[in-house]
């Protein structure tokens, strides 16, 4: 089965970036499972109710989040009865939600595990242990895609090789900026260190630019807001093997905002 993962939306530009783009790649990629990560959706900050089902109306089946969960607090009166949205597993124990979920749709399955980083973030539970705990305890699912919401290459390098054989794929997201090592690790998990992002592509990762060039050049406290303008859409297509859970294939998507003219 072919799953299509999207990274990071990111605030009005990420939404209409999807809105508009999600008909063509169904049509041109058939994948059975379509997941976003959906944590800076809002504004940039976390996601509402109303946008999630936007989402889950153009398409995606399900939701990864990360370290911009908590940021719209909406999501307090939600997320405890949306099961196609996950956040990080390895939050401590009695934050609301789940970290993970099996997604139905178009008569496939995909249990998907969201996780976070620890380095350069809140040092929150152990990613590592925390992702044992669940495969063992939910041994029975085939395929299993991990969003690994990080911030260093190494962690999440580290996490595709603890993985390796273990789960259909690991897939970055939190830099927002897509990198071109995909590949399919030794034991056949699809691994990619970051999707990159969907939303505003003349900001600095999101962010209207000149607000964050007076944070670098002047040290102050600066107000950030989401970026506007054109867009950019970045996600990867992982195809499975359904008997095996192991990955054939994993291939990065690339689009601005006017390759969609020339489809
Ligand atoms: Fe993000
Ligand atoms: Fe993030």
């Amino acid at each position: 089965m072919k799953v299509l993962f999207i990274g990071d939306i990111v605030g009005n530009a990420g939404r209409k970036a999807l809105r508009e783009t999600l008909p063509h790649l169904k049509q041109k990629y058939n994948p059975s499972i379509i997941i976003a990560n959906g944590e800076n959706a809002a504004a940039g900050r976390g996601i509402t109710k109303a946008i999630a089902w936007d989402f889950f109306n153009w398409g995606v089946h399900g939701l990864t989040m990360g370290n911009h969960t908590w940021d719209n607090k909406d999501i307090f009166e939600f997320i405890d009865d949306e099961p196609r949205i996950v956040r990080p597993a390895n939050f401590p124990e009695g934050a609301p939600g789940r970290g993970h979920t099996l997604i139905k749709a178009n008569g496939k399955e995909l249990f998907i595990i969201n996780l976070q980083g620890r380095t350069f973030l809140p040092p929150i539970d152990c990613p590592f242990t925390k992702v044992d705990w669940i495969l063992e305890d939910h041994a029975e699912h085939k395929c299993v895609l991990v969003d690994l919401h990080a911030e260093t290459t190494s962690e999440k390098i580290a996490m595709g090789w603890y993985l390796d054989g273990r789960v259909s794929a690991v897939v970055g997201t939190h830099t927002h900026v897509q990198t071109n090592d995909n590949l399919i690790l030794p034991q056949g998990t699809a691994y990619v260190t970051d999707v990159g992002m969907t939303g505003p592509r003349d900001g600095v990762l999101g962010m209207e630019r000149n607000a964050v060039l007076q944070k670098f050049i002047t040290q102050m406290p600066v107000r950030f807001t989401v970026s506007e303008g054109s867009w950019h859409f970045h996600a990867v297509l992982i195809e499975m093997d359904e008997s095996t859970g192991a990955s054939k294939s994993i291939q990065l998507i690339r689009m601005n905002e006017e390759d969609l003219l020339l489809i």
